[in-house]
């Protein structure tokens, strides 16, 4: 895993959508994972700045989110769709078509799991991942104990996820308790893996997910078995890595870098 610590979180963010921009250029027909959460909403907002002001063209590209809610439809602002059309979809020029999530109100759940899962492997694969990390170190919705190859499927939601964003439904009593998400081995088979953390409450977590041994309980350290996998922090986020010198030194020195100091 490469480590970059940015002064701030919307530094943090910009360099996110940087580096998602260059691949879009790179390949238009780019197979974008994305995510949702509070994090991602200042990644987004620059891709839309990117899209207005540069004309970064999403119209080839397809995109995958990790999860969604069971139980929530589209049309309620708490449902990832929602979301996503909000501070994405519907700014940058993306076809809706285009645009995948999980259907959490399929009447079939797991066959809704694997139908996700066969329209992901139809695509090609997934080239670029997005990731953000919840308190309790899941990526997508895999919460401690997931299995490091699990594949997509309906997840309960811990206590924890649920206090992390109960405020957003008016209440833990009001959040659905279930989840469809990407699995962990779904996930870490995307080409390559981009992991946003921003804030003070993340850092425990993420000196756990870089620096910790790989565990079931915290499953963003998966991604230390991750062939390309860069991991994109502010200071607060940062604070607790043990290694920060070096992360500084090879982001400093590594030639890849370069147009991105
Ligand atoms: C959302 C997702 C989650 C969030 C994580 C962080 O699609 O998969 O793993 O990325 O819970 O959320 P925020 O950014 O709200 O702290």
């Amino acid at each position: 895993m490469e480590v970059i610590i940015q002064p701030d979180k919307h530094a943090a963010a910009l360099l996110v959508a940087r580096i998602i921009a260059k691949e879009l250029r790179a390949n238009p027909h780019l197979v974008l994972g994305l995510a949702t959460g509070k994090t991602m909403e200042r990644v987004y907002q620059q891709l839309v700045r990117m899209h207005r002001e540069a004309g970064l063209d999403f119209s080839l590209c397809r995109t995958f989110n990790l999860d969604e809610y069971v139980g929530v439809p589209a049309s309620d602002p708490n449902a990832y769709r929602f979301y996503m059309n909000r501070h994405l979809f519907r700014h940058v020029n993306v076809d809706p078509r285009n645009t995948h999530l999980p259907n959490g109100l399929a009447s079939d759940l797991d066959e809704e799991c694997r139908r996700y899962e066969a329209s992901i492997t139809r695509s090609g694969g997934i080239d670029l991942q997005l990731l953000g990390i919840g308190r309790a170190g899941h990526i997508g919705f895999n919460e401690p104990l997931s299995a490091l190859s699990s594949r997509t499927r309906v997840k309960a939601l811990t206590p924890t996820t649920l206090k992390q964003n109960a405020a957003l439904f008016g209440g833990e009593d009001k959040m659905p308790r279930r989840a469809i998400t990407m699995g962990v081995g779904t996930i870490i088979e995307a080409r390559r893996c981009l992991l946003l953390a921003t804030g003070e409450s993340k850092a425990d977590v993420i000196a756990q997910a870089v620096e910790g041994p790989i565990t079931s309980m915290v499953t963003a350290t998966a991604l230390q078995l991750h062939p390309r996998c860069t991991a994109v922090v502010d200071e607060d986020a940062g604070s607790k890595l043990k290694e920060k010198e070096y992360y500084r030194w090879i982001f400093e020195n590594e030639p890849e870098w370069e147009s991105y100091r």
